[in-house]
């Protein structure tokens, strides 16, 4: 049995990450100052530490109950259009708590750290699908903030000899297909969780933005991973940070367009999903789709959930079930 800290463990892709390792019966400890996570998302027999990761007295109680085989962080600011609006403090604070953790990992004598990087390092993209070999080029404050953590982790390598994995999400999506788990942003700004909200009434009809990109049917193409997936892929990359440091572009490999989404929200639910026709929204690429080839060879790594279908249904039955989210849980409790 290993010993894993996760920063951001209770977040979307953090929580499910955790369940992904309980299940394998490993011990693990989550750092999050429950910003954005949410404390019923951390499960029973994991130790919260409520904190940020750049308070010491926080880091210090979480490094102090021994040694840990790796880390896992995935506390981060991620919204691209937030990063817009308040470049700098993306740039400041993703730099900063990957720099806090990674040094305090050093400090605790662990060399072993994942981090949840973006499709949005490649920015408009010159090839699809896009590869590890693609050139880096963020067209948002977001993007760059985490090809600047990237960069960080190479010196820290190069001079601490800590080994990092770098995950570049595609479009997370879906929900714990046991329902122990699922999405809740607040904002939310994805476009699954919004598209499932309109139909179930809990939220304004989705706004399609733009019907006039140069795709099949005019509206953004995506590849969408359902995020029990990329918890193994956390879990699979661990094994290779015994010898090097690995980068990986992560998602399924197919682009399913808007309204593909929609359609597979309304034959999953069994109700329409209301939706108007809008402009793009500023900074959107017609297509990003992963070339995941690189991970599967090294790591074996496989999605279980690669069908839109079982993506939409787990998120679909998460939100059916938690109409609230997680505070109708905590008002429940
Ligand atoms: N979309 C809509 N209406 C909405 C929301 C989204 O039409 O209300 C469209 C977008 O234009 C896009 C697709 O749905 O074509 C997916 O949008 P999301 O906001 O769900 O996701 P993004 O592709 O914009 O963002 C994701 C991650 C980011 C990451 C980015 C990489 O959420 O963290 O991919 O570009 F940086």
């Amino acid at each position: 049995m290993g010993r894993y800290l996760v920063t951001g463990g209770a977040g979307y892709v953090g929580s499910h990450t955790v369940l992904a390792l309980r299940d394998r019966g490993e011990d693990v400890v989550v750092l999050d100052d429950l910003s954005k996570g949410h404390r019923e998302a951390v499960p029973a027999g994991v130790r919260l530490v409520d904190g940020r990761c750049e308070d010491r007295r926080a880091l210090a109680e979480a490094f102090g109950g021994g040694r840990f085989d790796a880390v896992l962080h995935f506390a981060a600011l991620s919204l691209v259009g937030d990063s817009m609006r308040d470049p700098l403090r993306y740039m400041a604070e993703n730099l900063s708590t990957l720099s806090a953790v990674a040094s305090a990992a050093v400090q605790h004598d662990c060399r072993r750290l994942v981090m949840s990087s973006t499709a949005a390092l490649f920015g408009f993209p010159e090839r699809i699908p896009i590869d590890e070999e693609q050139r880096l080029g963020p067209v948002s404050p977001y993007g760059e903030s985490k090809l600047m953590c990237e960069r960080a982790l190479d010196w820290a390598e190069r001079i601490h000899g800590l080994r990092f994995a770098s995950l570049r999400y595609f479009n997370a999506a879906g929900a714990d297909p046991e329902g122990r788990a699922g999405e809740d942003h607040d904002p939310e700004t994805h476009l699954v969780p919004l598209a499932i909200d309109a139909a179930l009434g809990l939220r304004p009809p989705l706004m399609v933005f733009g019907t006039d990109y140069p795709t099949d049917d005019g509206t953004g193409v995506r590849d969408y991973v359902h995020v029990t997936d990329l918890a193994d892929a956390h879990l699979r990359v661990l094994p290779l940070l015994e010898k090097q440091s690995v980068r990986y572009n992560l998602g399924n490999g197919t682009g399913y367009s808007v309204r593909d989404v929609i359609e597979t929200v309304e034959r999953v639910g069994g109700r329409r999903v209301p939706h108007a026709l809008g402009p793009r929204r500023e900074g959107d690429p017609a297509v990003l789709v992963a070339s995941s080839a690189k991970l599967r060879a090294e790591t074996g790594w496989s999605p279980r959930f690669a069908k839109l279908e079982d993506i939409v249904r787990t998120a679909w039955d998460w939100r059916a079930a938690h109409p609230q989210g997680y505070a109708g849980a905590r008002q429940a409790a």
